[in-house]
This record gives structure tokens, sequence and C-alpha cells, in this order.
């Protein structure tokens, strides 16, 4: 139990009662409030982290920039959290630059990022503002153009560069910055296309490269490899143009620790190894130091993150497997269908009892793969005991859907002074409110 504990926010405690609380509220009466499944965000364990990337990046020779690669998990309370703290944001849609306009983000510290980004994205990025388009293919760049022009202002741009640089990620759908992935130019794509970019009149203005390896890794190592390769495009151009090479963003991508058998992940040699790379590397070919931007997501929110469910019954099947099943799953998570993501739990209201058996949590979902944990020791469940998942803060509601028209579940943000509810749970409502 003690080695589960760890997952949770810093602030979680088990009472003598056997009562886990977080941050001091009882996860049962929090559960009791406001239903379940119910989504519980720690807002200090996201300062902690934010901080965490901060000191690392104060280490940096040159000024940086933090921002957060909102996918992992955005609405208007966590846009209005992340800008107070100063914090950019990473858009990859239309959709998400309105959230972040609605949470009132500073537009000049965000990025566009998209494979395929429509029209209506980057009209909307040019409306609202957005500091920096990333660029990932030569269409993309003809269709900015055109529109740059239109707009009479210089569009601001970085491209973003396929490395040819694999990251060991948890599941091969996480990989991006392979020879062969849908993201980004390749380095002599880049090459040409920023050549004839930059020897020419354009309203396009190339401030800087992007590099982004892949989801959930934790050896810094390839993103050092792969910031070689675009240092070495950027020397050449800065030879040949003059280049002012003034930003660098080195993606995001640092893993967190969902499982006791993982190991642990602090921020910092993911950040101390791009800085040192950074540096190095401009160092080595003399170029001063660029900007360096950072977009992490799961790292920043996801252990802050814990997802109540509520246990319906439970049984034992002949082959000797034991379901517990819980009124959430693959709608709100479907993390463990899509990347055999492992995850543990506890029982919030017994967490201090030994745990005498080894189940499987089921979702209520009509699908056999709505399984979210396999296999977890836990004291014998029981109807009515609330199940706490950990590390439940990226790309779990993100990805949540309306399957078997299951209804969204409410957020709250914890802090020490009270608990706030930022989104309430979806109602029947809800559900027919785009028919027609
Ligand atoms: N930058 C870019 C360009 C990205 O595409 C992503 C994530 C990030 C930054 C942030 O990566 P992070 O620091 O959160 O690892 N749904 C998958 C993860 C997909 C990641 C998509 N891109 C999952 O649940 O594991």
């Amino acid at each position: 139990m003690s080695n589960k504990l760890s997952l949770f926010p810093p602030n979680t405690t088990i009472t003598t009662e056997g009562q886990l609380t977080l941050n001091g509220h009882a996860a049962v009466e929090l559960a009791r409030q406001f239903g379940t499944p119910l989504y519980v965000y720690d807002v200090a364990t996201i300062h902690q982290q934010i901080r965490a990337y901060r000191q690392g990046l104060a280490r940096y020779a040159g000024s940086s920039l933090l921002t957060y690669a909102s996918k992992a998990f955005l609405c208007t309370a966590l846009v209005r959290l992340m800008t107070d703290a100063g914090v950019g944001l990473d858009v990859a849609s239309a959709g998400e630059i309105f959230i972040a306009e609605r949470g009132g983000a500073d537009p000049t510290a965000m990025h566009l990022h998209g494979n395929n980004k429509s029209a209506l994205d980057l009209r909307e990025a040019l409306r609202a503002g957005v500091g920096r388009i990333v660029v990932d293919n030569a269409d993309e760049l003809a269709s900015l153009t055109k529109m740059a022009a239109e707009h009479g202002q210089p569009v601001k741009i970085w491209l973003r560069i396929t490395p040819d640089v694999a990251v060991e990620t948890v599941h091969e759908y996480t990989v991006t910055g392979t020879a062969d992935s849908k993201f980004g130019f390749p380095i002599e794509a880049a090459d040409s296309v920023a050549r004839e970019l930059l020897s020419q009149n354009s309203p396009i203005e190339l401030t800087g490269l992007h590099v982004h390896l892949g989801s959930h890794f934790h050896d810094a190592g390839p993103v050092a490899r792969a910031l070689e390769r675009l240092l070495e495009l950027a020397a050449g151009w800065r030879h040949e143009f003059d280049w002012p090479f003034s930003e660098l963003c080195a993606g995001g991508g640092w893993g967190v620790r969902y499982h006791p058998d993982d190991p642990p992940m602090p921020v910092e040699p993911f950040v101390a190894g791009v800085t040192a790379a950074v540096e190095r590397g401009c160092r080595l070919r003399n170029l001063s130091l660029p900007q360096l931007i950072l977009e992490p997501g799961r790292s920043l929110v996801g252990q802050a993150g814990v997802a109540l469910y509520t246990v319906g019954g439970r049984k034992v099947m002949p082959g000797g497997r034991t379901y517990v099943s819980i009124d959430g799953g693959l709608a709100d998570n479907p993390r463990p269908a899509l990347y055999r993501a492992n995850y543990t739990a506890v029982l919030a209201n017994r967490a201090g009892e030994p745990e005498t058996e080894t189940v499987a949590i089921a979702g209520p979902y009509c699908e056999t793969g709505d399984i979210l944990i396999q296999a977890v020791d836990l004291p014998a469940a029981q109807p009515g005991d609330i199940l706490a998942i950990p590390v439940a803060g990226a790309y779990q509601l993100a990805m949540s859907s309306n399957y078997n028209a299951a209804l969204k579940p409410a957020v709250v943000f914890g802090e020490e002074n009270g608990v706030k509810l930022i989104q309430r749970r979806e109602t029947f409502e809800d559900l027919i409110r785009r028919d027609v």
C-alpha cells in the first residue's frame, strides 16, 4: 500500500480509520458530495511540477518559456491556472484555441500544432493572434503564406522537424519522431523549404525550430541527439542566410510513474538533458543561445489527477478470475484499451486494510476490453466501496467519450482551503444537445 500511496499527489494521506484523504479532503466525502466517477485534481501538485520545470530551465544560460501541451487535459479553469502561473499553451486545433481564449490565455504565449491544420484552425490562429504556428508540411506553408498576405501582418512560424530519432515509450502509438511518422518535415525537406523561405521576401517569418519525439519516455538521450540535428540545420541557415535563430522548442513527452513497478521519473533529468544539449550544440557551432521552449503535458498534470469510482459488485469467474465492477472505465479512460496502460488502485474507504486478493477492475461498458486494470491487489471489495486510481490527470478526460451514452464525469480542483467544482457532470440533456 505504501508504494501505491507514493503515486498519489504528495499531500495524500491515510487516516488511522483507513480513509484516503487528498490534501485533507476525504475521498469518500468528495465522492458523496460530487458523485462518481469523479476526477479530483490537486492544484498543489500541478504547481509543484511547474516549479520543477522552471527550476531546471533556470539553469539554462539563455531565456526560456514553459508551455503546457493542453491536449493532455483542457478546460477553462486549467487555462486560468496555467496563465496565472505564467505558463504558455501548446494548442492543437481551433477548438483548443477557443477554450484557451475563454480561459483568458495570453495568445502571444500560445503556439499551434497539427499535421493537417484546417483553414479554420489557421484562420482562428491568425485572428486570435496565436504567437507561433508550428508548420508541419509544405502544403500548409503554402496556404499559410497566402493567408498571411491577406492578413496583412507577418506571421511567425517554427518548422516541425522529424529527425528520425526513436524514443522508447510504452506503446508504438506514442512515438512521433521516427522517419515514417506522420508529423513534421524530414530533415532534407525542412532544409529545402527553409532555404526557399529565407531566400525570398515572404509574409512568413521563420523564428525557430520544433521537435517532439513522442510521449511517455524516460530517457533524455534521444532528445539530445534530435536537438543536435536541429542545431546542425540552424547552423547551416545561419551561415548562409545570416538567419537569426531565436527560438527552439524541444517538445514534451517526459513520462510519469503510473504503477509502483515504474521507476521514479522526476523531470530534472529531462530538463537538464535538454538544456545541456542545446548549450553544448550551440557552443560547438558558434550559435548564440535561442530561447528554449518546452511543451510538456502529462508530466505537468498526470500525477495531480485522481479518479474516484464506486464499486458496483464483484464476481468470481469459473477460471478463478475475480472482477470488481465500477461505474466508470473505457468511456472516461480509454488508455488501457488503447495502449495497454498499466494502472493501480486502492479502496479509498478501506485503505488501511490488508490487500487480500488480486482482482480485475471492470468498467460498465459493452466492450470486453473495458477493463481498467487487469490485476490489482485489494481488500475484498464490496458494493459501495470507493475505488481511487492515481495518476489520472493526463489523456483520460481529454480522450473520454460518450460511449453507451455515458455522462462525462465531474471534475474538481482540490486546494488546501477547499474543493471547487470546475466541470459539472454531464446531464442526459447534454447527450441530445446537438441533435436537430
Ligand atoms: N508536444 C506535441 C507536439 C505533442 O504532440 C504532445 C503530445 C506533447 C507535446 C505533450 O506530450 P506529453 O508531455 O504529454 O507526453 N494519448 C496518449 C499521448 C498522446 C500524446 C500526444 N502528443 C496517451 O494517453 O498516452
